[in-house]
Order: C-alpha cells, then sequence, then structure tokens
C-alpha cells in the first residue's frame, strides 16, 4: 500500500475545506493501492467528511486531547473525532510539538487515548536543524520513538510513522526539503528501530516540502510507503497531481 496525506494544518476555512474535499472527492484512483487521506481542521471535519462520502478517501483529526469527555476548554479528544468519522489522526507534528510545546509525554498520551478509540495514528517524528548540527538526529529520533512506543501492544495499536525533518517542512521549518537519499537512510533506519521494538510493517511516511515535482523522488525510495504533504495538499490543483503521481507508480 502507498500513501498520500494530506496535512491542511490552519490553511483553509470551512468553506475552502469543504470544497477542496468535494473535489477530491472525485478523483479516481485504486484505492486497494493507494491510501489518501485529509486532515482538515476540526471545525470541518464532519463536513469534509460528508463530502467525501463513498469517495474512499479517508480523513482524519490532526491533534487530540486524551481525556475523552469533561471540563477542558478547547479541546477535542480521540473519542469525540471518532464519533465523527475520523479513522486516523496525527500525533505529535512538528508544530504541536515546536509552536505549541508538546512533550514526549504528552505525544504518547495522545497516542494510546487514540490507540483505544480505534484511530490509526500517525506518529510524527523528527529532528531539528539544531539536532541535526549537533549531530543528533538518531538520538532525537530514538528517544521520540521510544517514548512513545515503549510498552505499548504492537498488536494493539493501528500505526503509520511519519519521519518528518523540522528543519525540512515548509512554512514552519526552513523549507528546504530533506535530499531523497538522506530521507531513505533515515527511513530505513527508523523500521529497523521499529522492528527492534517489535513493531513490524509499520509504514513509514517522509514529509517535509512535498510537493508534485519532488514526490516521485521520495516515493521511488525502499523506506519510504508514502507522503504526508502539508502546503501542497491545500490547493487541489498539487495536491491532485501528487495523488495522481502516486497512484500511477
Ligand atoms: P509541508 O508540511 O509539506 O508544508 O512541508 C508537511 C507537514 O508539516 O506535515
Amino acid at each position: 500500500m502507498k500513501y498520500v496525506f494530506g496535512n491542511w494544518k490552519m490553511y483553509l476555512d470551512h468553506k475552502e475545506a469543504v470544497s477542496l474535499a468535494s473535489e477530491v472527492a472525485t478523483l479516481q484512483f485504486d484505492a486497494s493501492k493507494t491510501k489518501v487521506a485529509v486532515f482538515p481542521s476540526m471545525l470541518s471535519l464532519t463536513a469534509v467528511g460528508e463530502a467525501l462520502h463513498e469517495s474512499g478517501v479517508a480523513y482524519g483529526a490532526q491533534h487530540v486531547a486524551w481525556t475523552p469527555r469533561g471540563a477542558y476548554t478547547g479541546a477535542v479528544s480521540a473519542e469525540l473525532a471518532h464519533n465523527a468519522g475520523a479513522t486516523h489522526t496525527l500525533v505529535g507534528h512538528s508544530e504541536r510539538r515546536h509552536v505549541f510545546g508538546e512533550t514526549n509525554d504528552d505525544v504518547r498520551k495522545r497516542l494510546e487515548a487514540a490507540c483505544s478509540t480505534g484511530l490509526t495514528v500517525v506518529l510524527c517524528i523528527g529532528e531539528t536543524r539544531e539536532d541535526l548540527d549537533e549531530g543528533k538526529r538518531e538520538y532525537r529520533l530514538k528517544k521520540q520513538l521510544l517514548k512513545a512506543l515503549d510498552g505499548v501492544d504492537a498488536d494493539a495499536i493501528s500505526l503509520i510513522v511519519a519521519y518528518e525533518p523540522v528543519w525540512a517542512i515548509g512554512n514552519s521549518g526552513d523549507g528546504t526539503p530533506c535530499a531523497p537519499a538522506e530521507a531513505e537512510e533515515v527511513q530505513s533506519w527508523i523500521k529497523t528501530e521499529l522492528v527492534q521494538y517489535g513493531f513490524t510493517d509499520v509504514p513509514v511516511l517522509y514529509g517535509g516540502s512535498v510537493n508534485a515535482q519532488n514526490v516521485v523522488s521520495y516515493m521511488s525510495l525502499p523506506s519510504v510507503d508514502g507522503v504526508l504533504v502539508g502546503g501542497a495538499s491545500k490547493q487541489f490543483e498539487s495536491f491532485r497531481e501528487i495523488i495522481e503521481a502516486v497512484a500511477a507508480m
């Protein structure tokens, strides 16, 4: 299976998100070979779900709170997202970690909550430019993986890992895409780590300035199972080109 996931961040208002979802719903691709999912803002989750109805395109939350319900102003839980039809959630996206100050402990709690409601978790990990300059890439990734997954029953979680070097993310990072050969080296290392922790066959996606021009160079790599796309997923034309390029491979 190949994966094309679109992280719409806070780019689109409600009307724009529903309109983009309606366009994405018209795309023809073999859903048994390519899994497409979009991650709209919570405000538009239900309406995007309705717009995608029967298209084979999944949708998920960008972020979930761990307590199912209660007095948590501003929060939306994994349970509520699941009840609204979400099948996936991002957990630990770099903007959550670095803009909103989420810790590895927060990430772990969100992962457990998502897992217990039956959502597929897209666990995002990635080193900062500073980590890279200090030679701490593997240290950072290992820490993020272990804090999120140590002791988690591999049979009880539907897991996807997204490697998104913080420095390679458009807008919030430098927007310098990671060279494909470098992405391959890191992703192959991540896969080996996951197997050592008992997680076999976990898809590993690459994210960070993926666009219609470079997507094939990432998707041709043996350790890249899919892409998590931010900026280039918020307009129909570029998202369509990415989906069609991946589906044609
Ligand atoms: P980008 O974002 O494609 O705009 O770099 C990717 C992400 O943050 O998931």
